[in-house]
C-alpha cells in the first residue's frame, strides 16, 4: 500500500534580504552610472558582501576596486560601511567624483564617536576589527579608540574612569550584551550606544523565531557578509540543521530527507531573485 507523503512546508522569515542601506546603494550607484558621461564608475570594496550581486553590477558597469588610483581616475561610490575621512581626502585628491552611499545608521556611528571624544571619553567599538565598517570608525578617531572582538578582548582592556562604547551595526545582539556586561567591571562610568541596526535586529530576531518553529533552516547570502554569517550563527544554536548557500546550485537534495518544514532566511545583501530561486530551488525538489 502507497502512503500518502505530506510535501514539507517551506517558510519565508518575515524579514530577510534586502535592506534600506543596500537598496539606497544600489540605487545611487546606477544613478552614477547614468550620469557618467562616459567615464568608469567604481565602488571602492564590493557595493555589497554578495559575489552575484558584484557580479552583475561589474557586467553593467560598475566595476569594484581595493585601491584608489590603480585604474584611471573617474566616479568613486563609497560603499554602505562608509570609510575613514584620510580615505576619502585622499580620494578626493586623486580627482575622484564622490558619491556617497555610507548607510545612514553607520553615519550615525561615525557622528557618535566623534562626540564621544569631544567629550573627552576614551572610545571602545565593539565589532571586528578586519570590517570595513569598524575600519571606517576607527579612522575617524585616526585610530584614536580599541576594538573588542569578543569577551576575552573585554576582559584583557585596562580599568579605565569612563568609556564610550558602539558596536557595530551587524554584531549578535548576545555577544554585544555579554562583552558590555564585562565592561561594567572595567570602568566607574559607561556611556554604551546599542549601535546595532534595526534592519539587523529584525533580521536576527525573525531568523531565531523561525529556526526553532521548522525542521530545518537555509540562510541565504554571501559567505564573505557579516550580517549573513551572524544569522547562520543563530539558527544554528537553536537549530542544528542549519545550512548556508549563495546560490540555488548550493542547495543539496538529500537535506530534505525526513524533514516536515524549511525555513529560509537571507542576509541584508541578498536580492529577492536569489532569496526566491533558492526558493523554487527547494520547491522542487521537497515535491519530487
Ligand atoms: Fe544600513 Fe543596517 Fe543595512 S547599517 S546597510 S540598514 S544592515
Amino acid at each position: 500500500m502507497n502512503e500518502k507523503t505530506t510535501v514539507p512546508k517551506i517558510v519565508i522569515a518575515d524579514k530577510a534580504g534586502f535592506c534600506f542601506g543596500v537598496k539606497r546603494a544600489i540605487s545611487m550607484a546606477y544613478e552614477q552610472l547614468a550620469n557618467s558621461s562616459g567615464k568608469p564608475v567604481y565602488t571602492l570594496g564590493p557595493l555589497v558582501h554578495n559575489p552575484q550581486v558584484i557580479k552583475k553590477l561589474e557586467n553593467d558597469g560598475i566595476k569594484s576596486i581595493e585601491e584608489l588610483g590603480a585604474y584611471p581616475i573617474g566616479h568613486l561610490l563609497i560603499r554602505t560601511h562608509g570609510v575613514s575621512p584620510a580615505i576619502r581626502k585622499e580620494a578626493m585628491e586623486l580627482g575622484y567624483n564622490i558619491t556617497d552611499a555610507t548607510c545612514p545608521l553607520v553615519k550615525k556611528i561615525h557622528d557618535i564617536v566623534l562626540e564621544l571624544q569631544r567629550e573627552e571619553y576614551p572610545v571602545l567599538v565593539i565589532g571586528h576589527s578586519s570590517h570595513p565598517e569598524v575600519q571606517g570608525i576607527v579612522g575617524e578617531l585616526e585610530g584614536n579608540c580599541r576594538v573588542a572582538e569578543t569577551v576575552e578582548d573585554a576582559r584583557n582592556l585596562q580599568p579605565c574612569h569612563k568609556l564610550g562604547v558602539v558596536v557595530q551595526t551587524t554584531a549578535l545582539w548576545h555577544n554585544f550584551t555579554e562583552i558590555t556586561v564585562e565592561l561594567l567591571g572595567k570602568t566607574k562610568e559607561l556611556r554604551i550606544f546599542n549601535s546595532i541596526c534595526h534592519a539587523t535586529m529584525e533580521r536576527q530576531a525573525a531568523a531565531e523565531d523561525l529556526a526553532g518553529k521548522v525542521s530545518m533552516m537555509i540562510v541565504i547570502g554571501g559567505r564573505n557578509s557579516s550580517n549573513t554569517r551572524r544569522l547562520l550563527e543563530i539558527s544554528l544554536r537553536v537549530n542544528p540543521r542549519s545550512y548556508l548557500v549563495e546560490s540555488p546550485e548550493e542547495v543539496q537534495k538529500d537535506w530534505f530527507a525526513d524533514i516536515t518544514s524549511i525555513g529560509l532566511t537571507a542576509g541584508a545583501s541578498t536580492p529577492d531573485y536569489i532569496i526566491e530561486s533558492v526558493y523554487e530551488k527547494v520547491r522542487q525538489y521537497v515535491e519530487s
